[in-house]
């Protein structure tokens, strides 16, 4: 059988779920592809580190060379997060020609329209399932299955920490604090976890959902970004014996005059499905003009939901390779594809 070699960047949470997705499933995905993926290099940034044991020791380097010298390896997947060296280690493996995957929003978010170009002239995949929502197929569904229509308005629970923390607050009546370390011991923060409660994770989320939704660039600098920070319980309370719950909510629109994009804590009525998205989920609900309202819901964050989105992209990015049709993806930052008009946000 034919044998797809891969190398993960980085062995963190979701590096780990991948691995341990891509082993329990190994027979699974061959089935499908009619191919063997094979990890043949783990790239760590401290090789010294104690590892899990079902990741056997020959596999891990801290030297991209290792990975890039490596001929049989025809997939990079980048799952270190951060700008750097994230950035440098993806530009090499799309300049030697390798597709890549990356879960790594903050990296598509500025400097994503650079990595797409690059892509896009040479010729390689880029897939960032990953990247947004976790485990729930919304890359797929805005780049795919809604290619067919126009997305008039998208509103999203899109960070998992967040809505843990507001909902151990909501119904336990837990301290903000306990509730964000909570959050870190379950695997969903950020390595600083400042980006999920300050609402930039999710603005950056935002960002890429909108400009693949309206076909426009939208950049996390550009828009209203508020978190969670300076909420009470008794902000919470105060909306649950109005009837409203409190949700960080990412939302974008079309308006006649530009695009409305913005994070920020809102109450929400008890009887909006949104409001029902509990714990670490999250949840995306669009308004197209074809098909209406949809709802897109599942686990946001974590290692096994978002391994599971990352392996769906290798398992993609496998199919395209071998089918010789890699590259034929629309990116949200191709080179035609304008940057998005934007009201002020006060509007
Ligand atoms: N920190 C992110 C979240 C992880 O809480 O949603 C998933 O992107």
């Amino acid at each position: 059988m034919k044998e797809i070699g891969i190398a993960l960047l980085g062995l963190g949470n979701v590096g780990l779920g991948t691995y341990r997705i891509l082993a329990n499933h190994a027979k699974d995905i061959e089935r499908r592809l009619g191919a063997r993926v094979r990890v043949r290099h783990v790239l760590v940034r401290n090789p010294g580190k104690s590892r899990p044991e079902d990741v056997p020791a020959s596999l891990i380097t801290q030297d991209i060379k290792t990975v890039l010298n490596d001929p049989e390896v025809s997939v990079v997947v980048e799952l270190m997060g951060g700008l750097s060296p994230s950035r440098e280690y993806l530009e090499q493996a799309i300049a030697s020609g390798r597709h890549v995957v990356t879960a790594n929003k903050a990296l598509l978010s500025s400097h994503g329209e650079a990595l797409f170009s690059q892509a896009l002239a040479r010729g390689v995949d880029v897939h960032f399932e990953g990247a947004v929502c976790g485990g729930i197929p919304i890359i797929r569904t805005l780049r795919e299955a809604l290619a067919s229509d126009r997305v008039e308005s998208l509103t999203g629970i899109v960070n998992g920490t967040t809505n843990f923390i507001l909902s151990a607050m909501a119904d336990e009546g837990a301290a903000y604090a306990d509730a964000l370390k909570r959050a870190q011991e379950l695997g969903y923060a950020e390595a600083d976890p400042t980006f999920d409660v300050s609402g930039m994770d999710a603005a950056q989320k935002l960002c890429l959902l909108a400009s693949l939704a309206f076909s426009a660039r939208v950049s996390p600098d550009s828009i209203l970004v508020e978190g969670i920070t300076s909420l009470t319980p008794v902000d919470i309370s105060y909306g649950r014996e109005a009837g409203y719950v409190l949700k960080l909510l990412a939302r974008a629109r079309r308006a006649p005059e530009g695009m409305d994009v913005r994070v920020h804590p809102a109450f929400i009525p008890a009887a909006s499905p949104l409001a029902d998205v509990r714990s670490a989920f999250n949840a995306v609900l669009l308004q197209s003009a074809a098909l209406g309202a949809s709802l897109y819901s599942g686990r946001g964050a974590g290692d096994m939901p978002t391994g599971s989105a990352v392996v769906s992209d290798i398992i993609d990015t496998c199919r395209n390779l071998m089918a010789g049709v890699s590259g034929r993806l629309p990116l949200p930052c191709a080179p035609h594809v304008q940057e998005a008009p934007l009201l002020p946000s006060g509007e």
